[in-house]
């Protein structure tokens, strides 16, 4: 009897650590991590026009799908100050998951860049560019390189900042010194773990 609840047990863990593994997402947007595309209305979440804190020229520009790169994004806006944008896909992407990598799969492969929505600001009024993006097959969303090219990015410091469900951020760095050649990129911080936000303001003066 002990012997079969013992087999039991470890079938159970074994069946577990299986569908942990094939449905990490999934599993992870049960335990908190958004997993729906909900757009949410630019007038809601953009705000120009704004001086940030010691007169520093400071635009926080995103991408989010599923709201946790948002959520970052407006927080460290909240803590810099200045202006901030959302980088919108003209054509939005699924809310299902599955339905999204699947689209993002296509985009990918096809090498065309999605036509995005984002409000019109004039990049002379910044030095600063925080680029704040969800981490889409180990690289940046094509949305966020759309806009990188769309805009003029010479001598502008450009740092990076990811959510992710696990990957690092590296690959995505190369991937947007490409698209931003003429820009000074910074050291790029993947925030999953969110202590390591401030100490990153820190370093380039953003916060005291
Ligand atoms: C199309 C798609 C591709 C993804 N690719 C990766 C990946 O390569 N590595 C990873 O760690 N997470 C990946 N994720 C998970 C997201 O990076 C992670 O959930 C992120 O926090 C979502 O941010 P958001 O809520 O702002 O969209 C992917 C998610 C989607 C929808």
């Amino acid at each position: 009897m002990k012997k079969i609840i013992f087999y039991i047990i470890v079938a159970l863990l074994i069946g577990g650590a299986v569908f942990y593994m094939t449905n990490k997402s999934f599993v992870l947007g049960r335990v908190g991590m958004s997993f729906t595309n909900k757009p949410v209305d630019a007038a809601t979440t953009d705000s120009i026009g704004n001086v940030a804190k010691d007169g520093k020229r400071i635009l926080v520009a995103y991408y989010s799908w599923g709201g946790n790169t948002r959520k970052l994004a407006q927080s460290i806006h909240r803590q810099v100050g200045g202006d901030i944008i959302e980088i919108r896909p003209v054509k939005p992407y699924p809310e299902g998951y599955k339905a999204t990598v699947k689209v993002v799969r296509q985009e990918l492969d096809s090498g065309t860049l999605p036509e995005i929505n984002v409000a019109k600001v004039n990049m002379k009024d910044y030095d600063t560019i925080l680029v704040g993006y969800p981490i889409w097959y180990q690289r940046e969303p094509l949305v966020v390189e759309k806009f990188l090219r769309s805009i003029d990015t010479t001598g502008k410091t450009i740092l990076p900042f990811a959510t992710s469900g696990g990957s690092p951020i590296e690959s995505s760095v190369t991937t947007i010194s490409k698209a931003a050649p003429k820009a000074k990129l910074g050291d790029a911080l993947l925030a999953n773990d969110k202590g390591l936000v401030n100490p990153w303001l820190k370093k380039y003066n953003l916060i005291k």
